[in-house]
């Protein structure tokens, strides 16, 4: 993030009042992959969202919030946060804000952060945990639903394996409604996966149209569970399939033909659970 801004406001917060500041310019350049690839920076929008990030040890890069949000004190605490932590801190007017969210009525506060992935090789999964891995994951919102779910049922993390869509785009972020910052995210290549595989101690279950197994029958246990789902169109390709201890098949009464990824996930996901997880009002 380089360049200068329109007016200085007190203390180290830049007041940007145009579309055209060049700081402004480099935060709504990150709507492209390109960007966040290059600069490894993501937008996440929302105060709540921002405060959980920095109380997990997020590093921020800068933090946006609206003009009207000035005298808010979380808000001022935010700043301050991203101030000591090298931060550039903006005050923006509404079309700034709308303009770097491309949306009509933006949330008061938007963050930058650094984006943080897991290196596959450095997983090592334990017994109880449950590991997400997602062939070719091609929705952002379906990518940002999984994470969300992973993150409720206490999954260990999401793998990421092969072309997918990018899980820092805004899309996928506002989907995980701040679960992004929960849950280790890990991203690989097909055969570095495989390879991976190859170690895992624990159970191996594959999410199949033809599954041999109901999900109910699983036999998840205690050990640790890598549970792999689908790409949207095409399913599992028969080298990951290859790979999987088992295939299970959730049973479908109508005329759907399957169930929408992250759904199918989160059915998944409360089965392999269901013993980890409190009873609800317990
Ligand atoms: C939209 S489905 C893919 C449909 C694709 N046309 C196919 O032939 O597999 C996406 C993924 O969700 C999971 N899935 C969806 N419905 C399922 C079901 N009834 N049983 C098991 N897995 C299912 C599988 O992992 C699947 O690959």
């Amino acid at each position: 993030m380089s360049g200068g801004g329109e007016t200085r406001a007190p203390g180290r917060v830049k007041e940007v009042t145009s579309l055209a500041n060049p700081l402004v310019k480099d935060i709504r350049a990150l709507a492209l992959k390109k960007f966040r690839d290059q600069q490894r920076a993501f937008m996440a929008e929302g105060l709540k969202l921002v405060i959980d990030a920095l109380d997990a040890g997020w590093t921020i890069r800068a933090l946006v919030f609206a003009k009207n949000a000035r005298d808010n004190p979380a808000v001022q605490k935010a700043a301050a946060r991203t101030v000591a932590a090298g931060g550039l801190v903006l005050e923006a007017s509404e079309k700034v804000l709308s303009g770097i969210t491309r949306r009509d009525n933006p949330q008061m506060v938007v963050g930058v952060f650094e984006q943080r992935l897991v290196p596959l090789v450095s997983i090592r999964p334990k017994a109880g945990d449950v590991w997400v891995a997602l062939d070719r994951v091609r929705d952002p919102g379906n990518l940002g639903t999984v994470i969300r779910t992973a993150d409720a049922v206490g999954a260990a993390g999401v793998i990421l394996v092969g072309e997918t869509t990018d899980p820092f785009s805004i899309e996928a972020v506002r989907a995980t409604m701040g679960s992004i910052f929960a849950v280790p995210l890990a991203k690989t290549a097909v055969d570095a996966f495989l390879a991976w595989r190859r170690d895992f101690s624990g159970l191996v279950i594959g999410t199949h149209l033809k599954g041999a197994v109901d999900y109910r029958k699983g036999g998840y246990g205690e050990g640790p569970v890598l549970l792999l789902m689908g790409n949207e169109q095409q399913g599992l390709p028969d080298s990951l399939a290859a790979a999987c201890d088992r295939l299970v098949r959730i049973p479908q009464a109508g005329r759907a033909d399957s169930l929408n990824l992250a759904v199918a996930t989160g059915v998944m996901l409360y089965e392999i659970r269901r013993a980890a997880l409190p009873e609800a009002g317990s």
